[in-house]
């Protein structure tokens, strides 16, 4: 058996919010509260968790949900009993090839040769990617899902 199913998910958070900014970031500090109550975050997780949510659900507000307000976010959070985070991120979008995007993404750091001299726009994916442990998919390519082990205090 993988050693995944055996691990007990406790589900922080499940809701579908409008793809307004104010309101996804009241809930990412909704969901920061609920994890570090649950697993007390050190200041570098609690930062990059941030991080991911509010580039994922940049991209799912801006690219996704086409600034719509009227279209929804599907958000969910789980932490595992091994305290691996798990967060899910859904729009209403066509979707997209993350690996494609990520695969181009890539050529251009190594050429810029850091993250962060890439220009200005363009860097969400890769820092999500950075972050994380996994990054992956669903068919369609309107939901991402990332993995990340939180550390042990
Ligand atoms: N949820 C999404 N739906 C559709 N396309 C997406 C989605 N997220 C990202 N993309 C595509 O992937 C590209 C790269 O995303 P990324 O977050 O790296 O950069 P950006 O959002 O364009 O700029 P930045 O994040 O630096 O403000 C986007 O420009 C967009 O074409
Ligand atoms: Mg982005």
């Amino acid at each position: 058996m993988e050693t995944r199913e055996a691990c007990f998910d406790r589900r922080l958070y499940s809701r579908r919010i409008n793809s307004d900014a104010a309101a996804v970031c009241r809930e990412v500090n909704v969901i920061l509260d609920r994890i570090d109550r649950l697993s007390h975050l050190s200041d570098d997780d609690q930062f990059d968790v941030k991080v991911i949510l509010s580039e994922l659900l940049q991209n799912a507000i801006r690219h996704g949900n086409d600034m719509d307000q009227a279209k929804m976010i599907a958000l969910d959070v789980t932490l595992d009993d091994q305290d691996t985070l798990e967060i899910s991120v859904q729009d209403e979008g066509l979707g997209f090839d993350i690996e494609r995007v990520l695969s181009q993404k890539r050529v251009k750091s190594v050429e810029a040769e850091d993250v962060f001299a890439l220009d200005e726009f363009g860097r969400g994916l890769l820092i999500i990617e950075s972050l994380c442990d996994t990054v992956c998919r669903n068919d369609r390519g309107n939901r991402i899902t990332i993995r990340k082990q939180m550390q042990h205090l």
